[in-house]
């Protein structure tokens, strides 16, 4: 398998022996790392991180593996450059990767990635935008294999905002992998049509089966992952939260809806998570709307079906397996 010089930019790009093969590398790597091996074979090579919105995940993860392969990093926050201010992303793209061996970005649409990748002459990867956040499905991914020791035909059930970038990743991704996609919650938060189209035509070749639902009940029944995110994301305003706790409180997943699931099981969720009142956004909204837990309760994400950290972990080894990849590590 050759992804020398390939962008990693959404998942729709990529084929399922592609995602395979970066879901098996993260997993060689995650092996070599945990008993001492260096893999540091890109040693004399730079990468460059811009994050046009916060992370903790993503950016910890592309710092470590960068470091990890060998390379060093440039972190570009969202006020400390030009792009989008002074200079456009054709540009930036062009000066980036004249310096760089390879560009991470995380930011508003999906357009600006891709433009950034059509103007840059090395890799671009995606770190999250509005519609896509292609690495946390490898992490997720390996998350699940780790677990289930496979994941072609785990049912997995995402619950809440299901057309933002988590949901959208999900359907693209249960479909490319021969898995079992529902989408559970109120119709007016379901993917896009269009690309509900698209993931049942790749769904047909795969054998993976995308269901959108509006019952609890039904929607949650036997599935092997039940999976959630934030109400409100990055960049959304704030004037959003009171129609989403209205409008997703009945897709809360808790204790009923594991317990609907099955004891097999898991909960997973990308994070940062509105778990409990240790965060200063989880305070404002207990005292605004009077709720302590959002789209998970305390219950579940302490549960021992959670295996939320472990998921995060995952993270540091499927991006390092991406930049390996797409800049020619061989293993
Ligand atoms: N899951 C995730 O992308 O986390 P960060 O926003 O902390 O990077
Ligand atoms: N949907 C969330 C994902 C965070 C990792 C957001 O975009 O804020």
């Amino acid at each position: 398998m050759d992804l020398k010089g390939r962008d990693f930019l959404k998942l729709l790009d990529f084929t399922t022996e592609e995602i395979t093969y970066l879901v098996d590398l993260a997993a060689e790597l995650k092996e070599k790392k945990k008993k001492g091996i260096l893999v540091d074979g890109l040693r004399g090579k730079n990468v460059a991180l811009i994050f046009e919105k916060t992370s903790t995940r993503t950016r910890c993860s592309f710092e470590v593996a960068a470091h990890d392969l060998g390379m060093g990093t440039t972190y570009l926050d969202p006020s400390s450059s030009q792009i989008g201010k002074k200079e456009s992303i054709a540009d930036t793209a062009r000066v980036l990767a004249s310096m760089y061996d390879g560009i991470e970005y995380r930011g508003y649409g999906q357009d600006i990635v891709e433009e950034l990748a059509k103007y840059s002459k090395v890799p671009v990867w995606n770190g999250l935008t509005n519609e896509f956040h292609p690495t946390q499905m490898l992490a997720d991914l390996l998350t699940i294999r780790e677990h289930f020791g496979k994941v072609e035909g785990i049912k997995l059930t995402y619950m809440g905002d299901a057309r933002y970038n988590m949901g959208n990743s999900w359907m693209v991704t249960c479909a490319k992998m021969g898995m079992h996609f529902t989408a559970c919650t109120t119709p007016k938060y379901f993917p896009d049509p269009a690309l509900v189209e698209e993931c049942k035509k790749i769904a047909a070749t795969t054998g993976a089966t995308i269901t959108l639902t509006d019952s609890v009940e039904e929607g949650t029944k036997g599935a092997d992952v039940i999976y959630t995110d934030v109400w409100v994301s990055m960049g959304e305003p704030d004037e959003v939260w009171s129609e989403r706790i209205e409008e997703l409180s009945p897709y809360q997943v808790n204790k009923a809806v594991m317990d609907n699931a099955g004891e097999q099981a898991i909960f997973l969720h990308c994070l940062p998570a509105f778990h409990d009142l240790k965060t200063t956004i989880g305070q404002e909204i207990e005292k605004k709307f009077g709720i302590s837990e959002m789209e998970v309760t305390d219950e579940v994400f302490e549960s021992a079906q959670s295996l939320v950290f472990e998921e995060a972990e995952n993270r540091m080894h499927t991006i390092k397996a991406v930049m390996a990849a797409t800049l020619g590590y061989n293993g």
